[in-house]
């Protein structure tokens, strides 16, 4: 068995669910410092964060904080690409539920380290982010953040080397939300993935964690950047430090303090208009949030503002304190884009009063969740993984097919549109210094249509279990170290197109099943193995015996020649014995031929009597002696 180096496995017992208040539990949350031996509590909150040292992949390293608003933690864990391109970590038993997963990135504290990796991140098998060039000098770029749903009982989060140098992981978080945070109405759900493009707190200067808010937990202690202006004198900063109604409240639970600052328009530029860079051609979940906490604005009606999203209106009539039923009560609103260019402007536009408002801003992208792959076929892969020794460098960690940028090498899949799962259609482990065995269970991954594991140094036999992938087009397992005969059961490979078993340590007869319709359909090769037979162009095997009849062929031909050889001494002694009594006769023929004549009488005279005389008659020359 390997060790799992690698395949990072963390089982964490639970953290105690403390009930504040009586009418809702906390909800879960489990942080971790990566590369930490002991577990941490961060000032100002004493956020606790555990520990990573049962862990197994990647190494541990001290870290340099890339921004000030990653969370004090003085190590991190990096992943060298010769521990191969794909590593994990997988957090099991976290309660089903709806989670913001974060993980802030680090950078490694040595003179000798490339700084500032780029590499992929996948949460769930869906790719989420990729880190852009820069990453370490823009405070929100330094984590990436997503709302997903677990439904199976853990976290799965990736890191995919790119060839820029080690992913290096400074902390991830999973705490829990409202299973209904961010609904937005059709489309959203478990199918999809909400990554956090953007989160801004409107007018302040300092950025901050709901933590710092004060924030409800189930709000997934959210951060949100400072922004102080959209552009130069195009807008004002206001604040009030009254209390704001409707802000905490399900499913979102915003912290008050967020509608306590906000921007307004100035006189000289009525729209309010703030833009950021995206990716093209992809759909945005945008989120608005505004509370009337100019002094100047007294009433409903006094501030109406059309919102207009890359042009098109997607709110008419913005009435904030009429919507929101208050001065000083929180409103959001929540609208679904399809983007296909690479900016995303949001425009307020004031139809009534000159001046447009809001507090804060939050856009997501809108991430399809990838289908996982069938986990019979996840867990007959593992089998493989250990029993072959497959190397590091192949790096086989979370999911085999997904995310579908970065599937394990060697493999290949296809979605299966009945099961809605990924399924693995072929094997490509050529030449790749594999030294195990190949395990039965290979034939759970029913779906091959193709292996090709030539040239490694394979040994043992060909799994029988090998005659159930029906269909299998390609087996290829020539130049490894195989020994035994080819089980029956390949007969049963009734697509078979090409086969390869040449180069191994292979004997005995080749199934009649395979040989006979292979020579009419596929092509092969069967040569230099240690002795297969029973094809044209190997020997022929002869008559198909068992061992009882071996046994019974060995005694009958030691039977035969004993008879022989006692044949042998028999007709030697009679040719002695009348070259003897040639010689008498020559001396004293008239009595010898006298007895002779006797034998013969009495013969003739017993013929008619009794059979027993033939004895006699052919003892007849031992008389003579
Ligand atoms: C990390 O820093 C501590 C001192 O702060 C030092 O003792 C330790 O050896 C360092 N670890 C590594 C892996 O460099
Ligand atoms: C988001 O907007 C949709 C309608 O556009 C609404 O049904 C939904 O309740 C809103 N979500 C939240 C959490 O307010
Ligand atoms: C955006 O949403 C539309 C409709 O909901 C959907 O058809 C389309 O595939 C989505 N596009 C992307 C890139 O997810
Ligand atoms: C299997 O891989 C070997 C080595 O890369 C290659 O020569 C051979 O053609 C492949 N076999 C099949 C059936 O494609
Ligand atoms: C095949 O080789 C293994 C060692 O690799 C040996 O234990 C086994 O007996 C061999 N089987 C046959 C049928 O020769
Ligand atoms: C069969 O395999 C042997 C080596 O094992 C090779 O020399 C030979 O060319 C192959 N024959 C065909 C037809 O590919």
């Amino acid at each position: 068995m390997l060790k799992l180096n690698q395949y990072l496995l963390l089982f964490i017992c639970l953290i105690s669910f403390i009930s504040t208040s009586s009418s809702r539990p906390e909800p879960f949350a489990l942080r971790i410092s990566c590369g930490s031996r002991t577990n941490i509590q961060t000032p100002p909150t004493k956020t606790i964060w555990y520990k990573d040292f049962a862990y197994t992949g990647g190494r541990p390293a001290n870290a340099t904080r890339s921004s000030y608003i990653t969370p004090p933690l003085k190590t991190l864990r990096y992943f060298p690409l010769s521990d191969g391109p794909e590593n994990c970590y997988n957090i099991h038993r976290v309660p089903k539920g709806h989670y913001l997963v974060r993980i802030f990135f680090g950078l490694v504290k040595d003179p000798n380290f490339d700084n500032e990796p780029l590499f992929d991140v996948s949460i769930q098998g869906t790719l989420i982010y990729s880190l852009d060039s820069g990453w370490s000098q823009i405070e929100d770029q330094s984590f990436t953040e997503a709302l997903v749903f677990v439904t199976d009982g853990y976290v799965s989060a990736c890191f995919h080397s790119t060839g820029h140098g080690d992913p290096a992981i400074l902390s991830i978080e999973i705490l829990q939300i409202d299973d209904k945070a961010y609904y937005f109405g059709t489309n959203w759900g478990q199918g999809v993935i909400l990554r956090t493009a953007k989160r801004l707190s409107c007018g302040t200067g300092k950025p901050a964690f709901d933590e710092d808010y004060n924030g409800d937990h189930w709000g997934g202690d959210r951060f949100w950047s400072e922004i102080k202006t959209f552009g130069e004198s195009s807008d004002n900063a206001i604040s009030t430090e009254n209390k704001i109604s409707k802000a905490s409240v399900s499913p979102n639970f915003y912290p008050e303090k967020l509608y306590r600052t906000a921007l307004v328009s100035t006189d000289s530029e009525p729209d309010l208009g703030y833009t950021i860079d995206v990716y093209p051609n992809r759909n945005y979940s945008i989120w608005l949030h505004f509370a009337e906490i100019d002094s100047r604005i007294t009433g409903e009606g006094q501030r109406v503002f059309d919102i207009l999203i890359n042009g098109d209106i997607a709110f008419e009539d913005i009435d904030v304190m009429k919507m929101s039923g208050d001065r000083y009560a929180a409103l959001v609103l929540n609208k679904t884009v399809a983007v296909n260019g690479r900016s995303l402007a949001i425009t307020l536009h004031p139809t009534t009063g000159h001046y447009a408002i809001i507090n804060a801003i939050e856009i997501f992208e809108i991430i399809p969740a990838e289908s996982r792959t069938a986990a019979q076929e996840v867990r007959a892969l593992e089998t493989l993984k250990n029993s072959l020794g497959l190397p590091l460098r192949l790096g086989w960690n979370g999911d085999p097919c997904v995310p579908q940028q970065h599937p394990w090498s060697g493999v290949d899949c296809q979605l299966d549109k009945k099961g809605g799962t990924w399924v693995i259609d072929g094997l490509g482990l050529d030449n790749q210094g594999l030294r195990g065995f190949l395990p039965n269970d290979i034939s759970k991954l029913q779906h091959l249509q193709s292996i090709n594991l030539s040239g490694n140094s394979i040994h043992g036999a060909i799994p029988s279990s090998l005659g159930t992938i029906t269909s299998l087009e390609t087996l290829d397992l020539s130049f490894n170290l195989f020994n035994g005969s080819i089980p029956e059961s390949l007969g049963g490979l009734t697509i078979l197109r090409r086969l390869n078993l040449n180069s191994n340590f292979l004997s005995g007869r080749v199934p009649p099943a395979l040989g006979g319709r292979l020579l009419h359909r596929a092509s092969y090769n069967f040569t230099t193995n240690a002795g297969l037979c029973g094809i044209p162009g190997l020997r022929s095997c002869g008559p198909h015996l068992t061992t009882g009849a071996k046994i019974g062929i060995a005694f009958g031909v030691f039977f035969a020649f004993l008879l022989i050889v006692i044949g042998s001494i028999c007709w030697w002694k009679r040719r002695q014995n009348i070259l003897r009594s040639q010689r008498i006769a020559a001396r004293e023929a008239p009595y010898a031929k006298a007895r002779t004549h006797f034998v013969r009488d009495v013969q003739m005279a017993r013929h008619h009597g009794q059979d027993n005389t033939r004895t006699a008659t052919e003892n007849g020359p031992t008389l003579l002696s």
